[in-house]
């Protein structure tokens, strides 16, 4: 049985690390190494990790989205891990106002590929202790997700939290860091990016019970289970062996018969083992389908096959495919119109998606111009290469219009930002656009945002969330939707900003206000006229999740955090039912450690309906405790005099709806209404009124 590389060559003791062997099970050895001074040495590989970066000036922390308990730790702190009597705990747990230890000394280890951080803290009952394990998990992203604790309960005594950085990842081979995974290819030099299929491994399971790994654009992520030699595209794992079957490639390319592929060598010398992806247009499939294995191409070499719409070489103009989602916009239906538009300051602009129709005032290839009575200035060349960055709205940009800062021989140039339109109103794939709208027309740049629903995804955000701990209760919040205006969040003044907000869908465009198209949360300080410095603080494109009596909402890769550039700015706001709130307004509570802005929300539209509500004869009115309200009948709906029809009534939130049911004898006696007439009448308020949705 050949092998890359061979495990029982390496011996035990290696200063930083030790290794120990031991035999889980006849056919699988277990490989367990402890670390030291936060540096951990794979044997297997011989790599060392090293983890000091990950010390922090405060303690990180983490808040469980399921019970709100807040987790503090902090590891590698060479301040404290020095000391012989270590005072303060490397981690604790602030659960209902109570600080509970659990840990001083993180005790850090490599099992099987997986590389944790150990805490063992105060005693937890039952005569065993409170432990946490800080999982480390290999992501090439400069900028990782937020930590995640994996869900407890309270009477638990361990705690996992997830932590993904580039720090638990193998080195990467150069040419693998700053890689964009494109290739051009034929007359019209298509771009072909496979840069959003690089975003994690993918497994494929053989009939012998082993298994590839296989990544692309970045090599096969270091892990559990899967400890692959570096640099690896295409890794078998059978048993206790990694091989390489392929080093990653930083782009793909298009052979001789015209596929594109990546061809990965295998480093390894023992054996002809080498791979073949073929990526194949497929309109169907998603981005999760990953590779197949097709089976040996010849002695040599391994193929799989990989459908995506990546692979697809049609190069419609004014269509773009979102790279993360890989849904295709296509903005054909808005070419070839003049759009007129007037801005606050009363300037006149016309201007065509993709397309203008020669009827327009604006010069020969001009796609946006300033029209007075006299002329028209051109502010950009028309372009029909819609453009998408992995955050925020597909754009046309229009270079190279007439000068507009002579000392700088600056040009003008127009940007155009097509932002999803949620109104369920103007809905359907027609086409159809709200006027567009100037958010800025100053410093030569004209920014026009069109809200359009062609650049919608299927699926944007279902905004609401099924409540786990009910099984079926779904808590929407689609109510909240507001396409006509945006939310201002209280609790800013303060520090003389304002805090725009939408939910489950980006900004409502407001002119001034020009955060990033497609952001859903914006922060800018208003001089009483316009909005300057406005800072994203997140896009629409994360769903929502039920964490106990709150749903939480979050909006990521806002601009870059100020305060530690690695970090992009992020929003959460929390919802919570309060009945007597109607709709309800966000206010700020917190910006933690500059980068993260924490909402709170008192809403009634997520409360549950109210099922009995009692009827008062003796003012014909109905009572709800829950508001302290009492609705008066008399007088209400006069047609049908509700007064002596003693009505039973019930209260939808979510519609801000009061609901009545009573039921009359029934003159004609039908047999099958037992002789009884049954009568529903919802009341709705009219949405405009002061006592909107508070009843
Ligand atoms: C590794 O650490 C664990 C836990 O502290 C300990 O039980 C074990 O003996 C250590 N192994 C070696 C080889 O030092
Ligand atoms: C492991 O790597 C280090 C430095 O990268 C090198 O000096 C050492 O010789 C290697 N050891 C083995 C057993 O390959
Ligand atoms: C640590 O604690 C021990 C016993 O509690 C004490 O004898 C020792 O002096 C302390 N060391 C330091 C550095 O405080
Ligand atoms: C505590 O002990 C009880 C009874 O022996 C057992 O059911 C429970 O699982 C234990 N809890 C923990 C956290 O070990
Ligand atoms: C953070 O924001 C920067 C600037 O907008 C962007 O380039 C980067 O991709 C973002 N990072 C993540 C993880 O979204
Ligand atoms: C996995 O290992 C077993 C036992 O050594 C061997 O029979 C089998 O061929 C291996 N599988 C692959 C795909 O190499
Ligand atoms: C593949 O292997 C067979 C037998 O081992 C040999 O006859 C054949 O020439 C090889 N083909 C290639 C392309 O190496
Ligand atoms: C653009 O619209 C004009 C009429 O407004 C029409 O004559 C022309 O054919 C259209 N051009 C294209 C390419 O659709
Ligand atoms: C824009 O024009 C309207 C009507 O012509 C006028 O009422 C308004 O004051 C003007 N606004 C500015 C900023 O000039
Ligand atoms: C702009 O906003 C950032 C982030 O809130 C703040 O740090 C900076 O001081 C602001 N600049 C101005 C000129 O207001
Ligand atoms: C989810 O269900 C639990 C248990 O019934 C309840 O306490 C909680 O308030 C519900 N959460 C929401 C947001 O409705
Ligand atoms: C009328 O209201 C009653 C009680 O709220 C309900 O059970 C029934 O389904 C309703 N009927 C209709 C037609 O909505």
């Amino acid at each position: 049985m050949a092998s890359s590389r061979r495990r029982t060559a390496v011996m035990p003791s290696f200063g930083l690390a030790v290794l120990m062997l031991m035999m889980a099970t006849a056919a699988q050895s277990k490989l367990l190494v402890n670390g030291t001074d936060c540096t951990i040495r794979d044997p297997l590989n011989n790599v060392t990790f090293d983890f000091n970066a990950l010390s922090s000036d405060l303690n990180h922390h983490v808040t469980s989205e399921e019970s709100g308990e807040r987790f503090f730790f902090n590891v590698c702190d060479e301040h404290q891990s020095g000391k012989e009597n270590r005072t303060e705990p490397g981690a604790y747990l602030v659960r209902a106002g109570r600080k509970i230890t659990l840990g001083y000394e993180p005790h850090l280890q490599l099992d099987d590929g997986r590389l944790q951080f150990s805490f063992t803290g105060e005693p937890c009952g039952n005569g065993s202790h409170y432990t946490l394990d800080i999982i480390l998990l290999c992501s090439y992203e400069r900028t990782p997700a937020d930590l995640r604790v994996i869900p407890h309960t309270p009477d638990q005594c361990r705690y996992f939290i997830f932590w993904d950085t580039p720090l638990a990842c193998q080195p990467l081979p150069t040419g693998l860091t700053n890689n964009r995974c494109t290739v051009r290819d034929g007359a019209d030099r298509h771009a072909f990016n496979l840069l959003p299929l690089g975003g994690s491994n993918h497994e494929i399971s053989l009939p012998d019970g082993s298994r590839f790994v296989v990544s692309v654009c970045k090599p096969v992520r270091y892990g559990h289970l899967t400890m692959c030699p570096p640099g690896t595209g295409v890794c078998l794992v059978n048993g206790t062996e990694y091989r390489d079957y392929g080093q990653a490639v930083p782009d793909p390319k298009v052979d001789s018969s015209g596929r594109l592929v990546m061809e990965l060598r295998s480093k390894s010398e023992t054996v002809c083992q080498n791979s073949v992806i073929v990526f194949e247009c497929s309109r169907e499939d998603g981005l999760e389908t990953g590779p197949v294995y097709r089976g040996r191409k010849d002695n040599c070499t391994h193929e799989f096959l990989w459908r995506t719409s990546l692979a697809c070489r049609d190069t419609r103009p004014c269509s773009v495919t979102n790279p993360i989602t890989g849904t295709r916009y296509d903005l054909g239906l808005l070419a070839n119109r003049t759009y007129t538009l007037t801005s606050r300051d009363n300037q006149t602009y016309e201007l065509g998606v993709c397309r203008i129709p020669a009827s327009s005032r604006c010069p020969l290839d001009a796609g946006a111009c300033e029209v007075s009575a006299k002329q028209s200035v051109g502010l950009g060349a028309i372009s029909a290469e819609l453009q998408y960055e992995t955050t925020g709205a597909p754009y046309l940009l229009y270079r190279s219009g007439a000068v507009c800062d002579a000392a700088s021989g600056r040009r003008w140039e127009t940007r155009l930002e097509f932002i999803c339109e949620t109104d369920p109103v103007e809905g359907g794939r027609t086409g159809a656009v709200v006027p567009p709208i100037v958010v800025e027309n100053g410093e030569c740049q004209l920014v026009v945002h069109f809200e359009t629903v062609l650049v919608c995804e299927p699926s944007l955000m279902a905004c609401g969330a099924y409540n786990e701990s009910t099984i079926d209760q779904y808590v929407d919040l689609t109510p909240l939707v507001d396409s006509a205006r945006n939310y201002e969040a209280r609790g800013g003044e303060a520090h003389g900003r304002r805090y725009f907000l939408n939910v489950c869908r980006p900004l409502v465009p407001q002119y001034g206000l020009s955060c990033r198209g497609g952001a859903a949360a914006c922060e800018a300080t208003f001089d009483g006229v316009t909005a300057r410095n406005e800072t994203t603080l997140g896009f629409p494109d994360v769903s929502l999740v039920v964490a106990g009596d709150t749903v939480l909402m979050k909006y990521l890769r806002g601009d870059p955090c100020p305060q530690d550039p690695l970090t992009n700015l992020s929003t959460t706001v929390a919802f919570h039912c309060v009945p007597k709130a109607g709709r309800g307004t966000p206010v700020l509570l917190e910006i933690e450690h500059g980068c993260h802005y924490r909402f709170d929300w008192a809403t009634a539209v997520i409360c549950p309906p109210e099922r009995t509500i009692p009827f008062e004869s003796t003012n014909c009115s109905i009572h709800n405790p829950a508001t302290g309200s009492w609705i008066s009948l008399d007088g209400m709906l006069e047609d049908l005099s509700l007064c002596d029809k003693r009505p039973a009534a019930t209260v939808d939130y979510r519609a801000g709806a009061l609901n009545l049911h009573y039921t009359l004898l029934d003159a004609t006696n039908c047999s099958h209404t037992n002789g009884v007439k049954s009568f529903n009448v919802t009341v709705l308020c009219a949405p405009d009124s002061p006592l909107d949705r508070t009843a």
